[in-house]
């Protein structure tokens, strides 16, 4: 089903950004000087693509969607994927503040970023696994032909409304070059 596979490839590239974080923590672990720049840009692209654009779709379409067909929103899947964002959230919250100490030389404030940074990679990537596997193939056969293509334009209207054109195309060249910065690794990801 296309909003769905729309979303799964947007996965993907989410789990680029992480893997490149993942990478970030490790390379500060070993006490290795990292530039704040690449995580800042990181952040951005969480803030903006992951959870403004992606997530933005889950909560505002596809979800509510989901519940308009009886799957339940409190005590199943639905209510758990949205605690998870939030908790993602104040993650991404304390990174940030994190980075912006660490900018002023803040030494001690690694710490807490590499703390925060590790909880949002293992939230994260619980979260799509959970998607992936088990609140999208509820999903897959819940709609008709008209309502998926109805989501498919909701969709398009958030990516150009809510993000700006190109948008989408800008952060797949961010990650991109992050990955081959990071982790020497070419594959890149279209969504579209
Ligand atoms: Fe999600
Ligand atoms: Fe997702």
């Amino acid at each position: 089903m296309e909003p769905i596979r729309r979303l799964m490839n947007e996965h993907r590239v989410i789990e680029h950004a992480i893997d490149v974080l993942d990478k970030i923590v490790s390379l500060i672990e070993e006490g290795k000087g990292v530039d704040t720049t690449d995580i800042k840009s990181i952040i951005d692209f969480i803030q903006t693509f992951a959870d403004r654009c992606h997530h933005g779709k889950e909560e505002g379409i596809l979800f509510p969607k989901m519940v308009e067909k009886g799957v339940p929103r409190e005590g199943g899947p639905i209510g758990v994927m949205l605690e998870e964002h939030e908790t993602g959230r104040d993650a991404v919250r304390r990174m940030l503040r994190a980075v912006e100490l660490m900018e002023q030389g803040r030494v001690e404030a690694k710490e807490d970023f590499v703390r925060a940074a590790l909880d949002y990679i293992t939230l994260l990537r619980n979260h799509i696994d959970k998607e992936d596997n088990v609140l999208f193939p509820i999903a897959k056969n819940l709609f008709s032909s008209e309502e998926i293509e109805n989501m498919m334009s909701e969709f398009n209207r958030v990516e150009k409304e809510d993000i700006g054109e190109g948008v989408h195309e800008k952060y797949e060249e961010l990650i991109h070059s992050l990955l081959k910065k990071y982790l020497h690794r070419e594959e890149g990801h279209h969504i579209h």
